[in-house]
């Protein structure tokens, strides 16, 4: 063990003694599990809802013959893929089954504080709710998991999380693949740590200063691989970890095509050969299998070359059609945009239980700041490095798609010039950030290590 994916911690800067100590490494996919692709949730008929989600235990056979206790949505482990078209409005009946409160939180989704899920609305055992869900913003992948302050870390570990797609309207003119399931994949990359008996006993299992595991799981399960069948794949990448970074490369060292970012599609495509994520941080991509033949293999790898993802080519003839690409003509960020005043600042700092946002920890009872509805305004994040150096945060924001004006003063990658919810900080970093909120209420703002969020990395904000 002790390697190091180069991308944790001091973010390149030299490595040597970091909150989190060493970083496991993950062990390759053997490739024997056909990967699962969660369903897409079906909207009830004649009920006075269209969906329902449950929170509840289950148990998930991870290894051959063990069976481990989990949580799932409407199942054992993980949750259904929840698909709304843009500009729908949808009743969600609200469920816990657990035995103890849990929050439904729609990461990324735009909707009045009320109905956001943070720590403010919680659900006891065996009490449900209906809410209204509106898409009314650009397509993308979401998610949603609980977030009940002091057990977010521990309900995501034990596998409460799921796909939230927003699609095009349609009659939409896109030629993006968007089959789902067949070239349209959601991947949930999580990594887990599991005790001797095989169990996720997170209160033995977790570290402060964010939970990291030596096994890889996509969509939930140990060893998967994906038989490919279609020339040009899309793929929906959640960065699914407690506390992870992955960077994504192609094992034969081939480019692919990033077309999204949290919060819908790029500005422009970018070509590239590897993409980074933090934790809860989304990007969908393109890769092109048309001219492999089915000898070659490929595999989705990490930056230790770990392979994360194989993939089993049997493309079924299907002419490759090329996608459709664009291009801007603006910036994506304005002149006038990137030239507004900072009107909020904050300060993340710390690491292990004492981790702070502008000095302090969170307080459901305490507004930190206050932005009006529809106004935008310019935050700047800066990551106060500590004496051991420090460690990237994922910020968050709910409520809110923004645009990243600039990091150090520069303008951003290609590949971050889209709408974002979450960006990663790294340590001494400064990263200026456009943000608007379309819905009143009270929101939080918070490190996407869940540990950190847990131990109170976080804030509220007022949308009046
Ligand atoms: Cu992914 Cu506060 O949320
Ligand atoms: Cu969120
Ligand atoms: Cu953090």
């Amino acid at each position: 063990g002790g390697g190091n994916d180069g991308n944790q911690g001091m973010g390149g800067m030299g490595g040597g003694m970091m909150g989190q100590g060493n970083i496991p490494s993950l062990e390759s996919s053997e490739g024997v599990t056909e990967l699962p692709i969660p369903p897409v949730l079906e909207k009830q008929q004649g009920q006075e809802f269209d969906y329902e989600v449950t929170a509840q235990e289950g148990s998930t056979e991870f290894f051959e013959g063990i069976s481990t206790d989990t949580f799932g949505y409407n199942g054992d482990l993980l949750g259904p893929t929840l698909k709304l078209e843009q500009g729908e409005s949808v009743d969600v009946k609200i469920t816990n089954n657990l035995d103890e409160p849990t929050t439904f939180h729609w990461h990324g989704l735009e909707v009045p504080g009320e109905i956001d899920g943070g720590p403010h609305g919680e659900i006891q055992p065996g009490d449900s709710r209906i809410i209204t869900l509106e898409a009314d913003q650009p397509a993308a992948t979401l998610w949603y998991h609980p977030h009940v302050h002091g057990s977010t870390a521990e309900q995501v570990f034990k596998g409460l999380s799921g796909m939230l797609l927003i699609d095009e309207s349609s009659g939409s003119t896109s030629e993006l693949p968007n089959e789902y399931g067949v070239d349209d994949i959601p991947l949930i990359f999580q990594d887990r740590l599991f005790d001797e008996n095989k169990q996720l006993d997170y209160n033995r299992l977790m570290n402060p200063d964010g939970t990291l595991g030596d096994i890889s799981i996509v969509n939930g399960t140990i060893n998967p691989k994906l038989t490919v069948t279609q020339p040009v794949m899309r793929f929906r990448i959640l960065n699914g970890a407690n506390a992870r970074n992955y960077t994504f490369r192609l094992s034969n060292g081939a480019s692919f095509t990033q077309i999204a970012s949290d919060g819908g599609l790029l500005d422009e495509p970018v070509e590239t050969d590897a993409l980074t994520l933090a934790a809860s941080e989304r990007a969908e991509i393109l890769i092109d299998f048309s001219s492999m033949t089915d000898e070659e293999s490929l595999a989705i790898i990490n930056d230790e070359g770990v392979e994360l993802l194989p993939f089993d080519v049997a493309l079924d003839g299907a002419p490759a059609g090329s996608a459709q690409m664009w291009t801007a003509d603006e910036p994506f960020v304005s002149e006038e945009e990137r030239t507004m005043p900072v009107t909020k600042e904050i300060e993340l700092f710390g690491m292990m239980e004492m981790v702070t946002i502008n000095g302090k920890t969170f307080d459901p009872d305490r507004i930190d700041l206050r932005q009006q509805q529809g106004v935008t305004e310019v935050w700047e994040v800066y990551n106060e490095p500590d004496m051991m150096g420090g460690m990237i945060h994922p910020f968050h924001i709910h409520g809110t798609q923004f645009k990243i004006i600039s990091r150090d003063g520069k303008e951003p990658a290609p590949n971050e010039q889209g709408f974002k919810d979450s960006v990663r900080v790294e340590p001494g970093e400064r990263v200026k950030l456009l943000v608007t909120f379309p819905e009143k209420g009270v929101f939080v703002f918070h490190c996407h290590i869940l540990e950190h969020e847990d131990n109170g990395m976080m804030g509220q904000i007022e949308v009046y």
